[in-house]
């Protein structure tokens, strides 16, 4: 058998990269991503009942070829979203975009209708809502795509006499979401759950930046959950670094624009 060097090359290259460190994408594919955005309204499209971070996030692909779709549902929980329906359509999405040619990628983000404390009629245990994100980060696997279970975007909620130390609500829903991550991680194959702590980084601008600065983004007066078109791209943004920032972002980096003049703000925690 005659193996030529390049082959030989290629191999060694390859067999490095297996037994290398865990990455949801290894090695990386020259297919173009499709991204599907799951979640709440803290993801959906603007409209006059919600609006996230993920049309923001959209903006930065380079698209096409890359492709991304914002399924975020006002008012979704990880328990709704399946029974409504919207699951459904996510994972015949996967399906259709796998079969386009695409490497195709889904977002997780809920935790604000699923919290108990806040809306008790929903009736969803942080067990449950760890549970249900394990259950949807499989559904994703077996239909051959990568998931990436984002923590919940902070709401903007500032004490009176506290413009730089909001008050937090969705500290249990960060950790469990955490916890899905890394429990839903396919220890057989080495893949990793891709996991952007959105919460952490969220909370950490808007109190770097204060109160008043934070409610620039705000959907409307006193509305503060919901995003507005610039707070989309600035959180959007921020969605971009924290996934570029991961093993996964090494693959996904030439899909993703740049834009360097907003992240540096983000980064000092300065307004954008
Ligand atoms: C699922 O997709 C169908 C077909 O596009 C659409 O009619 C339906 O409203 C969608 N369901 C949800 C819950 O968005
Ligand atoms: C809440 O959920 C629990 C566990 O699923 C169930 O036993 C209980 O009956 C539910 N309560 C209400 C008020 O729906
Ligand atoms: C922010 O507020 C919380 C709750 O009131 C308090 O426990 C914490 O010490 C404060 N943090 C700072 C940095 O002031
Ligand atoms: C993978 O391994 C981790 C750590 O050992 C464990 O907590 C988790 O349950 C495992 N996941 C699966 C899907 O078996
Ligand atoms: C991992 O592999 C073992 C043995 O082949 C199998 O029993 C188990 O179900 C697999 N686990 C997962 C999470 O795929
Ligand atoms: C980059 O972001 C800045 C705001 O930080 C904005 O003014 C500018 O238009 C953006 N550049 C591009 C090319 O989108």
């Amino acid at each position: 058998m005659h193996l030529n060097a390049a082959f030989l090359v290629t191999l060694l290259l390859s067999s490095a990269t297996l037994a290398g460190a865990k990455s949801p994408c290894n090695p990386c594919t020259s297919k173009p991503p499709a991204f599907i955005l799951a979640g709440d309204s803290t993801t959906a499209v603007q409209s006059a009942g919600g609006g996230g971070w993920g049309n923001g996030f959209l903006s930065f692909l380079e698209a096409p070829p890359a492709w991304g779709v914002n399924k975020g549902h006002n008012g979704a929980t990880t328990v709704s979203f399946v029974k409504g329906g919207d699951w459904a359509n996510v994972t015949r999405l996967i399906d259709e975009k796998n079969a386009e040619g695409f490497q195709v990628w889904v977002t997780v983000q809920f935790g604000h209708n699923d919290q108990c404390h806040q809306k008790p009629d929903k009736n969803i245990s942080l067990a449950q809502y760890t549970t249900n994100l394990i259950s949807l980060t499989r559904s994703i696997r077996r239909h051959s795509a990568h998931p990436i279970l984002l923590t919940p975007l902070t709401r903007r909620s500032f004490p009176a006499d506290s413009p730089h130390n909001l008050t937090d609500t969705l500290q249990n829903e960060r950790l469990a979401t955490i916890a899905a991550a890394a429990s839903s991680s396919n220890n057989n194959t080495t893949e990793t759950t891709t996991l952007l702590d959105l919460n952490a980084a969220s909370l950490k601008y808007v109190n770097r930046i204060g109160s008043d600065a934070a409610h620039a983004y705000d959907l409307k007066e006193g509305d503060n959950t919901h995003l507005n078109d610039w707070g989309s791209v600035v959180f959007g943004r921020l969605v971009a670094d924290l996934l570029l920032a991961t093993e996964a972002g090494e693959c996904l980096g030439p899909w993703i624009r740049r834009n360097e003049t907003l992240s540096q703000a983000i980064r000092d925690g300065a307004p954008a």
